[in-house]
């Protein structure tokens, strides 16, 4: 990438820049899945309610939405909120909800600016009435566009969308529309939330824990994880930089053999 590129992709930061420039733009991942962890922690040691972390998230997920538009990446979904997630207090679920659809209002403008498709992953009808109107506005009104495809995990959890397809294809079989002998993984695949999507190939997780708390279970079978100690509303545009710089120094093998050692 020359010196203009990587100042028309990245701006006037001297350490995001010498960062991007390391960046082989021929071998960017094409689908990057983010778990944003740490809201709460930033919170409490700040002496601030829960809530705030939230909202100091939000600044993050903008970030990471300009920083991968602009490099050209075809794909990328955060994990806004789990099923597991309606167990927390109702204000911290409604704040939440709130965030959602402020989001939505406030940056639907510069999302179709940018030619980038919004997309829901997950149970969009078991959300509050409101907040499904401001985020299907947000589909439709973006569905034009054929750049990046950011999506919001939302009321999401990689065992019930396996679940929900096992039954769906299970009802078909049973109607003899689906011959159970011709399931195979293209199949599955295209029942999924993400038929839309290529796989991730590179899954970054904040905040120092080492899971992947039931996201995009089947999705992730082949992806590079990359976790980071940085709490989720300190993550910027230089630590995705980051993230796909050490990417690219790991060789995907998809369970094939190394070509530098010739070892499985
Ligand atoms: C995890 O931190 C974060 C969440 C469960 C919610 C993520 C939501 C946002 C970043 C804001 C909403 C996003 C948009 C685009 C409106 P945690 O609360 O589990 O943190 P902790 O582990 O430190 O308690």
């Amino acid at each position: 990438m020359t010196r203009a590129q990587v100042l028309e992709v990245i701006g006037s930061d001297r350490d995001e820049q010498a960062t991007a420039a390391l960046i082989d733009f021929d071998r960017l991942p094409r689908h990057v899945a983010i778990i944003m962890d740490g809201n709460g922690r930033w919170a409490k040691s700040r002496f601030l309610p829960r809530l705030e972390g939230h909202r100091a998230g939000v600044e993050s997920v903008r970030s990471v939405v300009e920083t991968a538009a602009r490099l050209g990446l075809e794909a990328l979904t955060v994990y806004a909120f789990s099923t597991e997630n309606w167990k927390r207090p109702t204000d911290e679920v409604s704040g939440l909800m709130g965030l959602l659809k402020l989001y939505i209002r406030r940056e639907l403008r510069t999302l179709q600016d940018n030619n980038i498709r919004f997309g829901v992953v997950g149970g969009l009808d078991g959300l509050p009435k409101d907040v499904q109107d401001e985020l299907r506005r947000g589909i439709a009104e973006t569905s034009q566009m054929t750049g990046l495809k950011f999506s919001l995990a939302l009321n999401y959890s990689g065992r019930s969308e396996l679940t929900d397809v096992v039954r769906r294809i299970a009802v078909a079989a049973k109607a003899g529309t689906i011959d159970p002998e011709t399931i195979d993984e293209a199949l599955i695949e295209r029942h999924l939330f993400t038929a839309h999507l290529p796989e991730p190939d590179l899954l970054i997780r904040t905040s120092g824990e080492m899971r992947v708390s039931n996201f995009l279970l089947w999705q992730i079978a082949y992806a590079e994880i990359w976790v980071t100690d940085v709490l989720w509303p300190d993550f910027r545009r230089r630590h995705l930089l980051q993230a796909i710089v050490d990417f690219q120094k790991r060789e995907r093998r998809y369970g094939g053999i190394t070509s530098a050692t010739g070892k499985a």
